[in-house]
């Protein structure tokens, strides 16, 4: 069993996608804490509609973003947790806070990194004519978006695509997703060794798909 915070900006799909697979015996994990940095964000309501501790740290309350990520710090740090899971969480971690949870967060962004760091990344595949996008959950290191690639499925973009299509094909698989790789670190089968993830035993060569 791990152990889990997933942190949260917003609608919570994601976090839900954990939570069901929680319940439906799927994925051995625990969910210690739903952190958002958004009072308002839906996803801490499911969390509480599922027994979840859920809390609020308001980034707007803090005067810079070190002393946010300290106030996060110590609401994590007594979890003793196996892993932080970013799920939609939209705020850039500084470095310290990076380093002192160093090969424990965990990230899921929408295109197929490298391609497409940051937001709008629909909008960006479609304007370059992308004949596929898709979705990557990756180790999280101080720099953006970047990080070993742990899994990424994709799926192609059709003729009569709007950002919405691409957004909605994306979350189904990022619901698939999350759940996997988790269950898979929730074993074993996917560990890492100083910050290199491995599968079974093995450096993973390239990024794990949803059907691995
Ligand atoms: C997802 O598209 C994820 O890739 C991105 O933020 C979105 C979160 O959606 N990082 P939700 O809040 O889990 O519904």
């Amino acid at each position: 069993m791990i152990k889990l915070a997933v942190l949260i900006s917003g609608s919570g799909s994601n976090l839900q996608a954990i939570i069901d697979a929680i319940e439906a015996g799927q994925l051995d994990a625990k969910i210690a804490l739903v952190l958002s940095n958004k009072a308002n964000a839906y996803g801490l309501e499911r969390a509480q509609q599922h027994g979840i501790p859920a809390q609020c740290i308001a980034h707007r309350n803090f005067s810079d973003r070190a002393s946010f990520d300290q106030a996060m710090q110590q609401v994590l740090e007594p979890l003793e947790l196996d892993y932080l899971v970013l799920a939609g969480f939209m705020r850039i971690l500084t470095p310290e806070f990076i380093r002192h949870f160093e090969h424990r967060i965990l990230n899921i962004h929408p295109s197929l990194l490298p391609r497409y760091p940051g937001l709008h990344t629909h909008r960006r595949a479609l304007e370059n004519g992308d004949s596929e996008h898709g979705v990557s959950i990756h180790l999280v290191t101080e720099v953006l978006d970047d990080g070993p690639l742990l899994m990424q499925g994709s799926y192609p973009v059709q003729a009569d695509d709007t950002e919405d299509s691409l957004a909605q094909r994306g979350h189904k698989l990022e619901h698939l997703m999350y759940p996997r790789v988790l269950q898979l670190l929730a074993t074993g089968d996917l560990n890492f060794k100083q910050g290199q993830p491995y599968f079974h035993d093995a450096p993973l060569q390239r990024p794990l798909t949803p059907e691995d």
